[in-house]
């Protein structure tokens, strides 16, 4: 597997082209009280099926702080990007991708690496991520590497996704001393 940054003119067909969807058999069902909201983990049988739309644009890649391509021979096995945000040193991940052939082996674990590790070059104190309650297996990738649930939101979406929540999850930029 070899990694290098995007670039848009070689990449964006298969950019465009690659497997978004993601298969479920659980879901965080969203729960309220007066004062809370809790995401309870529920059985989903069967299966549900959903699929990202690919929205990464040139001007998206070319504004980046940071692109990452995976990539094994010709094929196309995946891809992240991160944007830094300056007014609160949040850095936000925008897209990240393996491509179905290729998930479960670590791949997405390798590209994180690489993604904290440019992130902790910069002055950036949280990585940030949004995805969804359904995405189950995106939340347990991200708890698995240090994130941590910051946040929720049941409004965000419009119509088709409007029956979802946006769970958010951070994970603290940690930086050896020097000496
Ligand atoms: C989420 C995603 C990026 C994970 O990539 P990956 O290369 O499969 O991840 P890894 O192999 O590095 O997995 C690391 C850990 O994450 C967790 N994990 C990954 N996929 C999982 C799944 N389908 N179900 C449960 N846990 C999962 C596991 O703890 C795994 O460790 P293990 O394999 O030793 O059990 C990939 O499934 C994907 O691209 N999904 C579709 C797009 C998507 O949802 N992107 C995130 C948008 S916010």
């Amino acid at each position: 597997m070899k990694f290098r940054p995007i670039e848009w003119s070689r990449d964006h067909t298969a950019l465009r082209n690659l497997d978004a969807s993601f298969v479920s058999d659980r879901v965080y069902a969203v729960r309220r009280t007066t004062m809370a909201v809790s995401l309870i983990e529920k059985v989903c049988s069967p299966p549900l099926t959903e699929r990202y739309e690919m929205a990464l644009t040139k001007k998206a890649v070319a504004t980046a702080a940071f692109t990452v391509v995976a990539h094994e021979n010709t094929a196309l096995a995946g891809f992240a990007a991160v944007r830094q945000l300056t007014g609160n040193r949040r850095a936000v991940i925008t897209d990240f991708f393996v491509a179905p052939r290729f998930r479960r082996r670590g791949l997405g674990t390798k590209m994180m690496k690489q993604l904290c590790r440019h992130v902790a070059a910069t002055n950036a104190r949280v990585l940030w991520v949004e995805t969804q309650n359904i995405n189950f297996p995106a939340i347990t990738f991200y708890r698995s590497l240090g994130f941590e649930i910051c946040g929720f939101d049941t409004t965000l979406y419009d119509a088709p996704l409007a029956a979802e929540a946006a769970v958010f999850l951070s994970k603290p930029i940690i930086r050896k001393q020097a000496g």
